[in-house]
Parts: structure tokens; C-alpha cells; sequence
């Protein structure tokens, strides 16, 4: 069975495609998702991608992914930006996280430039639109390769 790897994504980013796109870009969270399929089928990985509105429903799927996946790719959307929670819910998983953002963060409002989950990622990918996914994705593939 292949590995599996949960891509995990935060509060409104279920709006893709129509919120804010000239910061977003027009593809919805169904596209990405369909994109991310497609890279973990050539990198021999499952993923599993969802996305919910609640802080506390994003510490129960890190739980969750720190028994049933290898890794985690991550778009904390605001909660990024503000919660402790998260960041102690990584800490208490054995599973790398790759952080990532659409929008590049550092050139936006000063609340933005802070993350939470940052001290306790692998690494953070922002800035680049739907293709943060991507590379987030990669730079996760080659650490669960290794
Ligand atoms: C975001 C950046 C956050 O600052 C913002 O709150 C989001 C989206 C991004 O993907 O660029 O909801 O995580």
C-alpha cells in the first residue's frame, strides 16, 4: 500500500476561485486537490486532502495524521497566524509538516509575517498561488523518501 500523506487546509480556503483572487488566483480547492492527485500518484503516495473552518478540528486531523500518515502538508489559513494550538499539536506528533501559503505572507499586512506553525515545521513554501502545493508537496515527498 502506498504511503499516505494528509494535506490539510484551514478556514477559508473552502472559498477558493471567489474569494479575493487577484491575491488567490481563480483555481478552486477542488482543482488543487485534483493537482495534488496527480503528483502523489507519479511520487507513489496516497493523499488524503481536506479542509474545515475549525482550529479544533485542524488539532483532531493532526492528531489523526500523526498515526495514519507520513507526513503533512499544511495550510493553517489564519490560524497560521495565531494559534498555540496547532503549534502543540505538531509538537506532540512524530510526522514532519511542510507549512504553506498561497500568498507570499512576508509582503502583506505585519499580522501576517508571524506563524505559529513555522518553529515547529519542516520547512514553510509561500508565495507562489496553487503551485505552494506543488512544491510543498515535493519538498514533503523527499523527506518521507529519505
Ligand atoms: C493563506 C494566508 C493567510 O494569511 C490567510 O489568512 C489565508 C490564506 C494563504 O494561503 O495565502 O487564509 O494561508
Amino acid at each position: 500500500m502506498a504511503p499516505k500523506v494528509f494535506i490539510l487546509n484551514g478556514p477559508n480556503l473552502n472559498a477558493l476561485g471567489k474569494r479575493e483572487p487577484g491575491i488567490y488566483g481563480g483555481k478552486t480547492l477542488k482543482d488543487i486537490e485534483a493537482d495534488c492527485q496527480t503528483l502523489a500518484e507519479t511520487r507513489g503516495y496516497e493523499i488524503d486532502f481536506r479542509q474545515t473552518n475549525h482550529e479544533g478540528v485542524l488539532v483532531d486531523w493532526l492528531h489523526e495524521a500523526g498515526d495514519a500518515a507520513v507526513g503533512i502538508a499544511l495550510n493553517p489559513g489564519a490560524y497560521g497566524h495565531t494559534s498555540i494550538a496547532l503549534q502543540d499539536a505538531i509538537r506532540a506528533i512524530g510526522v514532519p509538516v511542510v507549512e504553506l501559503h498561497l500568498s507570499n505572507i512576508h509582503a502583506r499586512e505585519a499580522f501576517r509575517h508571524v506563524s505559529m506553525v513555522a518553529p515547529v515545521a519542516a520547512g514553510m513554501i509561500c508565495g507562489f498561488g496553487a503551485n505552494s502545493y506543488q512544491l510543498a508537496l515535493r519538498a514533503l515527498f523527499d523527506i518521507c523518501d529519505n
